[in-house]
């Protein structure tokens, strides 16, 4: 018994990402039987603890490393092993020497660090990416402390407040009543370029990590059926923030004619989107208005109707109906699709966090089937990842 459990454990020790090249699903497979199987070992005790007494001072003990400037420099400085007293000279604010000891000893425990000796660390891939100036990490770590933690932590005592009301009123939402401002979230992003900045880093990391819509929708067809010359655009992404999917969708389509694709989004949005192309126009433009581009091939909308629960998502989906041309416009609707049972820790996480930050919620595909015939669409296809998270929905006017 202890042989084979050595064996086995030697085994499962070895794994790496880079053994499942080319087989995701295989990934998420092991990764789901790892916290089964860790769920199953760890006693209650253990369970809690982490909860409440490892998870939360993880991220401090990360955020605090951010603000002190050592992830940057540990980065930028190439990374390395370094010692207690050679990553308190390297952070940019004067630290001291035993408080950073303490800090790093909780990152080493947990793997975000590698501890190689007394008081000696290394990077990871993952804590090396926090001082990556080039990507939105470091913005995506603040905005745990300027959005979502605040938030999820007032959650039960709004419940509370609100006789444990399914949350669907966005005008009367827990981020609302979580923060002295009293805004939505996307006006208290509005209301200061940090809390934009962290959840545009957010947004970021996460559209890096979802699947590029192309690789699970067949755009050949759509663009094959496009008529190009008739003046109005091939593709309007409708609160497509700072263009990731239409920038997926051209490196797919690269000869497509200049202006034929659109990004719609509000204004202090777009000003921060930076696209190198005149392929591509922006248009400030608010979905709870009339679409004003008529007769485009596609209109696509990803990430947006999580955020709105039914009556706004109605709005937004009835004001594109007069812009559609029947028989040739498609309207393309990308979001996570939870199924009936096993739904992944993805998708409930992403669904709790729409009923905290947006009283929204993420839809079975029987709510998107309603939600879409209601507007008055029927649905052609849909297309899921290859992960089975997120769907394309393909639907045209009924
Ligand atoms: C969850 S994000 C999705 C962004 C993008 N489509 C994606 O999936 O990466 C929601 C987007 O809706 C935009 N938004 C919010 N209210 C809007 C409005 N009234 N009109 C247009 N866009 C809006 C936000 O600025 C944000 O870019």
């Amino acid at each position: 018994m202890g042989d084979s459990y050595s064996a086995v454990i030697s085994k499962l020790d070895a794994f790496t990402a880079t053994d499942f090249e080319g087989n995701e699903p295989g990934r998420l497979q092991l990764i789901t039987t790892a916290r089964k199987l860790v769920s199953r070992l760890e006693t209650r005790h253990e369970k809690i603890f982490n909860i409440d007494f490892r998870n939360p001072v993880e991220y401090a003990v990360i955020r605090v490393c951010l603000d002190i400037g050592l992830w940057r420099q540990w980065t930028v400085g190439g990374g390395g092993e370094k010692t207690v007293e050679e990553l308190a000279k390297l952070a940019e604010k004067d630290i001291e020497v035993n408080l950073l000891r303490r800090l790093l000893r909780l990152l080493g425990a947990t793997y975000i660090i590698e501890e190689t000796g007394e008081d000696r660390y290394k990077p990871t891939e993952f804590s090396l990416s926090f001082g990556d100036e080039s990507t939105t990490m470091p913005s995506a770590i603040i905005a745990m402390s300027d959005h979502w933690s605040p938030a999820s932590m007032n959650l039960p005592s709004f419940l509370a407040k609100t006789s444990y009301r399914e949350p669907l009123d966005p005008k009367n939402s827990n981020y609302i009543d979580a923060f002295p401002e009293k805004l939505s979230f996307f006006d208290r992003c509005l209301s200061n370029q940090r809390y934009q900045d962290g959840f545009s880093g957010f947004m970021m990391e996460w559209s890096l990590y979802r699947i590029s819509w192309p690789e699970f929708y067949d755009t050949t067809e759509l663009v094959a059926g496009a008529d190009l010359n008739s003046g109005a655009p091939l593709l309007v992404d409708i609160g497509g923030h700072h263009g990731h999917d239409i920038s997926n969708f051209l490196k797919e389509h690269p000869d497509v004619p200049a202006g034929s694709l659109v990004i719609q989004d509000l204004e202090a949005v777009l000003a921060d989107a930076h696209l190198d192309t005149d392929k591509v126009k922006l248009m400030p433009h608010s979905f709870f208005e009339p679409q004003p581009i008529h007769g485009s091939r596609a209109y696509f909308l990803r990430g947006i109707f999580h955020d709105w629960a039914y009556e706004p998502s109605l709005q937004i989906l009835k004001n594109i109906i007069p812009a559609m041309k029947k028989g040739y416009s498609k309207l393309l609707v990308c979001d996570v699709v939870i199924p009936p049972s096993g739904a992944s820790t993805f998708q409930t996480g992403i669904d709790l966090n729409m009923m905290t930050l947006l009283s929204a919620y993420e839809r079975t595909e029987a709510l998107w089937r309603k939600l879409l015939n209601d507007a008055g669409y029927k649905i052609i296809k849909i297309w899921m990842d290859h992960k089975g998270y997120e769907g394309l929905i393909e639907a045209e006017l009924a």
